[in-house]
């Protein structure tokens, strides 16, 4: 039974997770790799409950509760007792690898490891500890508090127990789960991100401008951001990123990232994080 939840990598992901599973009571432990990090994931968790508590849809109490679960840790090591790991470090494969072999050895048996990775695979993370049996995904999307969704990825190796608890937690948390199979992108990147780098062909290629692509898709098809300003938030370099695991992987044109998106990514613009990407945010 899951009651004590580690996060490792409390950014913006990451402190979403701890922020669903700490108002589902479970008794979270973040480990960043400074104070600072730390106290700038909480600081996400509270300005999105203080934005709640203005609209009168969260109260203090539920502030208080929600912080009250969440401890914070720069030792990898504090995370030995916990029942169930929550990964979501850098999406760089070696990275990782080095986390999940070091908490290996720290980790109590029974603790399961779960990665929240967009598109590397699961299967190669298992395969430097000794738990495959007990490694999933657990892949939640962006703001993590609002998104719905959260797919559970089984591998090759993930016992029918592990997948179960998995999978229970995601629904315990407030989420719909869905099963997917541990290939690259999963059920929705692998059906986003052809959307979204088709979006900026289309740009590229002077179909329309960047409004009436966005607007076309919102009022055409009742998206809630049109595709450009959706790349934006996610971040070009992530989706750069995805799209280059997804073509390296199915030699598909589908993911072939756009020339104009690798310009973007080479040239600094990263989207909302770094103030400019498609639209402008203001000077970051
Ligand atoms: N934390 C908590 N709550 C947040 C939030 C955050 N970071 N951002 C927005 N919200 C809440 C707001 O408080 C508001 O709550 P309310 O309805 O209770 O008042 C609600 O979300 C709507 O927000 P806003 O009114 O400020 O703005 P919008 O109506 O434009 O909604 C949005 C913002 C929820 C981000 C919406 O535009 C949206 O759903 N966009 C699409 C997001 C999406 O597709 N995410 C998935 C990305 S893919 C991914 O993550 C996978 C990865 O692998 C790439």
């Amino acid at each position: 039974m899951i009651k004590k939840v580690g996060i490792v990598g409390f950014g913006q992901m990451g402190s979403g997770i701890g922020q669903v599973a700490a108002a589902a009571g479970y008794q979270v432990l973040a480990r960043e790799v400074s104070d600072e990090l730390f106290k700038k994931g909480l600081g996400y968790i509270t300005k999105s409950l203080d934005k709640a508590i203005e609209k009168g849809k969260a109260d203090q109490a539920l502030k208080d509760k929600i912080v009250g679960n969440i401890k914070g840790t720069t030792a990898l090591s504090d995370l030995a007792d916990c029942d169930l790991i929550c990964e979501a470090v850098i999406e760089n494969l070696e990275v990782k690898k080095t986390v999940y072999k070091e908490l290996d050895g720290l980790c109590k048996q029974e603790t399961i490891f779960a990665s929240n990775t967009s598109s590397l695979s699961i299967g190669d993370m298992a395969s430097v500890t000794k738990r495959r049996d007990r490694f999933v995904g657990l892949h939640f999307f962006n703001p993590v508090p609002v998104m719905k969704l959260c797919e559970v990825v089984k591998t090759l190796d993930t016992s029918d127990e592990t997948f179960k608890t998995a999978f229970s937690f995601a629904e315990l948390v407030g989420k719909s789960a869905v099963t997917a199979k541990d290939s690259p992108g999963f059920i929705v990147n692998v059906l986003l991100v052809p959307y979204l780098l088709d979006a900026i062909r289309s740009y590229e290629r002077g179909l329309a401008t960047r409004e009436d692509i966005d607007n076309a898709m919102i009022m055409g098809c009742g998206h809630p951001m049109g595709p450009l300003t959706l790349t934006d938030f996610i971040g070009l370099d992530t989706i750069l990123y995805i799209a280059d695991i997804m073509f390296e992987e199915f030699k598909d044109s589908h993911y072939a990232a756009p020339p104009l998106l690798r310009r973007m990514v080479n040239a600094g613009y990263m989207g909302k994080k770094s103030g400019r990407g498609f639209f402008d945010y203001g000077k970051k």
